[in-house]
């Protein structure tokens, strides 16, 4: 792969944390997925990893009573978090943290519920599920999201373009096996719909990136990211029968 532009990451940055979420989902997914989580208690304790500006954080303290520790490593994004959650006088219920998943530091066997939208990947799924696994307390939940192939034998460009960032990027069976193997058992899954990554992700990062482009419009280094950033919607508009988000609920065994 190329170098990126210096330029390219800067920019990326300032397309993202404008966002209402940094990748696919809804609320109407996250409903279903903590329905499915049925022996709850009445208030739970929540961890939220790689939580981004916290679009399913605020779905989640609207779902459920109970605390949610949001966490993420990128610190403009938690920043963004904290001022939300000062304006709907959220602080009692949600403490965003800027921390690496891989070394979370909190105290083991700790949450009733794990959740984590399109993000456990960044460190490796299965080291994200045994982490999850430690933090959970007997029987607790873990739900999440992950992107899995819908076929054997992808176009080479979709292929390519996950190379970068997801390059053990598998399909349901194996996201299953991995469940299983980190001492889960599985409860249900389901694929999100294709408005999950419409409503709050693309639509809005396609209006975004056209305002970018007024910004920045003297500068055709900015100009060629935004047009390569531009490119991940498109993407999915023709390619997205070849890969889904799938969401994933399992439990930890007692
Ligand atoms: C695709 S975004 C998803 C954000 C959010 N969950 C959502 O669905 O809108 C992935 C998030 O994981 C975060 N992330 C990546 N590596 C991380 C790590 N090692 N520890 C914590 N967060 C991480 C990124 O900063 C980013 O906010």
């Amino acid at each position: 792969m190329n170098e990126p532009s210096p330029r390219f990451w800067p920019i990326f940055f300032e397309l993202y944390k404008s966002l209402p979420r940094q990748g696919p989902g809804n609320r109407a997914c996250a409903a279903r997925a903590l329905a499915l989580c049925r022996d709850l208690p009445p208030a739970p304790a929540v961890l939220d990893l790689g939580c981004g500006v916290g679009g399913q954080t605020l779905h989640l303290a609207d779902l459920i009573s109970g605390s949610i520790v949001a966490l993420d490593s990128h610190a403009p994004s938690i920043e963004r978090l904290r001022a939300t959650v000062a304006v709907r006088r959220l602080a009692a219920r949600i403490q965003p943290t800027v921390c690496d998943m891989a070394e979370p530091g909190l105290p083991p066997a700790s949450f009733d519920l794990v959740w984590s939208e399109g993000a456990l990947y960044n460190i490796g799924i299965e080291k994200a599920l045994q982490i999850c696994h430690g933090l959970l307390r007997p029987g607790g939940y873990l739900a999440f999201t992950d992107a899995v192939w819908r076929t054997e034998n992808p176009p080479p460009d979709v292929k390519a373009s996950f190379e970068g960032d997801y390059p053990t990027m598998g399909r349901v069976p194996d996201v299953l096996a991995s469940i299983e193997r980190c001492g889960f058992s599985l409860i249900d899954h389901f694929t999100l719909p294709d408005e999950a990554w419409w409503d709050d992700f693309y639509t809005p990062m396609e209006i975004r990136i056209e305002e970018l482009r007024g910004k920045y419009r003297a500068d055709d280094e900015a100009l060629a990211v935004l047009d390569q950033l531009a490119q991940e919607p498109e993407m999915h508009r023709r390619y997205s029968d070849y890969y889904a988000y799938e969401f994933f609920v399992a439990r930890r065994v007692e």
